[in-house]
C-alpha cells in the first residue's frame, strides 16, 4: 500500500508501546486511526494525546481475545470512517516460568491475546478489506522469539510461531488469489515497552504471573529481564511503516536478528540437537522447600 494518507488503519494494543508508536506514525503519514485496546484509562490518554496533537483518531476498548469484541470494533471503525485500509494486530502479552508449572489459565491467556487475538483479527477484518477491493493490509506483530523456542518462555514463543505461521498463510492465500492486500509480519527483538507488565491486563485482574512468581524472587527476574531495555518502539515503528509502504513481508529490528535466524536455519538444516537456551534463572525446585 503505497499511498498511507486519508486511508484508515485500526491498531490492536495501541494504547502503549509498539502500538502506540505505530499510531503515531502512521498518523504522521495522515491515515486516521482507530486505537483498540483492553485498558480504557490508557486508551484514553493515547486518544487524547494523539488527537491534541491534530491526529483524526478514536479509541475503540477491545478484547482481542474476544471475537465479539472484534466485530465490533470493526463495526465501530466503519461507522467512524466508512472504511478500513490496515489492520495491525499488535495487542500481544507475555509470561514466564517452567511451561508444566504455569496454570492452564496461564496458558489460555497467552494464547488468547497472542494466537487468537491474531485469528479474531483476520476474521473481523479480511472479508471487508476483500470487498472493498482497495488497497489494504494487514500486520501481525509477532517476534524473534516466532522464530526461536526458549525455556521458561514457552507460551509466548509457541504462541507467536503460530501467529507467524498463520500470517505467513494469508500472505500466501492474498497474493494467490491476486488481492491488492499487502500482509506484513513484524519481528522485533528486545523493545522499550510496557510488556514486562502485561500482568495489568489479565482477565482476572492486576495480580501476580502465579503463586511460585509472587513468592520466589528468580521468577520475578523474568519482568525484568524486559525492563527498561531493548530498542525504542518508535524504531519498529518506523520499519514496519517503511514495510507497508513496500510491501514487504517480514520487518526484523535490531543490531543481532540476522546472526541469530544464520544460528537458527543452520542448525536446522544440520539436523543437530537444538541449543539449550533459557532465561538463566535457577528455577529448580529448592531443597527445603
Ligand atoms: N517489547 C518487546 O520486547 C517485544 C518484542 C517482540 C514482540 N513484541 C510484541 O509487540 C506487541 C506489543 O507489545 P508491547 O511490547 O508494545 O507491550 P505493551 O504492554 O507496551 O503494549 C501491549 C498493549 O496490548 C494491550 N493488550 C493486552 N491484552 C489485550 C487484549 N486482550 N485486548 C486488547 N489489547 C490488549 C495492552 O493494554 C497494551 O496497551 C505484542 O504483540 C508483543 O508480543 C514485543
Amino acid at each position: 500500500m503505497d499511498t498511507l494518507d486519508g486511508r484508515v488503519a485500526v491498531i490492536t494494543g495501541g494504547a502503549s508501546g509498539i502500538g502506540l508508536a505505530l499510531a503515531d506514525a502512521l498518523g504522521a503519514e495522515g491515515m486516521k486511526l482507530v486505537l483498540a485496546d483492553i485498558e480504557q484509562g490508557a486508551l484514553d490518554r493515547a486518544v487524547a494525546d494523539l488527537s491534541g496533537r491534530g491526529l483524526e483518531v478514536v479509541g475503540v476498548r477491545t478484547d482481542v481475545a474476544d471475537f465479539a469484541s472484534m466485530q465490533a470494533l470493526a463495526q465501530a471503525t466503519l461507522a467512524a470512517f466508512g472504511k478500513v485500509h490496515l489492520i495491525c494486530n499488535n495487542a500481544g502479552v507475555s509470561i514466564t516460568g517452567p511451561l508444566w508449572e504455569l496454570s492452564m489459565d496461564d496458558w489460555r491467556w497467552v494464547y488468547d491475546v497472542n494466537t487468537w487475538g491474531v485469528i479474531h483479527g483476520i476474521k473481523a477484518f479480511v472479508p471487508t478489506l476483500i470487498e472493498q477491493g482497495e488497497p489494504g493490509h494487514v500486520i501481525t506483530t509477532a517476534s524473534l522469539a516466532s522464530f526461536g523456542p526458549t525455556g521458561e518462555h514457552a507460551p509466548y514463543c509457541s504462541s507467536k510461531a503460530a501467529a507467524w505461521s498463520i500470517t505467513q498463510a494469508l500472505y500466501s492465500e492474498l497474493r494467490a488469489w491476486d488481492t491488492p492486500i499487502g500482509v506484513t509480519l513484524v519481528c522485533p527483538g528486545m523493545v522499550d515497552t510496557q510488556i514486562h507488565r502485561s500482568w495489568r491486563n489479565r482477565p482476572e485482574g492486576d495480580r501476580p504471573w502465579s503463586d511460585r512468581e509472587s513468592a520466589d524472587p528468580e521468577h520475578m527476574k523474568g519482568s525484568e529481564v524486559f525492563q527498561g531495555r531493548g530498542i525504542p518502539a518508535s524504531e519498529v515503528a518506523a520499519a514496519t511503516v517503511a514495510a507497508v509502504k513496500e510491501n514487504r513481508f517480514f520487518v526484523f529490528t535490531g543490531e543481532h536478528w540476522s546472526d541469530f535466524m544464520a544460528n537458527r536455519v543452520q542448525g536446522l538444516a544440520s539436523g543437530a540437537n537444538p541449543p539449550v537456551v533459557t532465561w538463566g534463572r535457577d528455577l529448580r525446585p529448592k531443597a527445603n522447600a
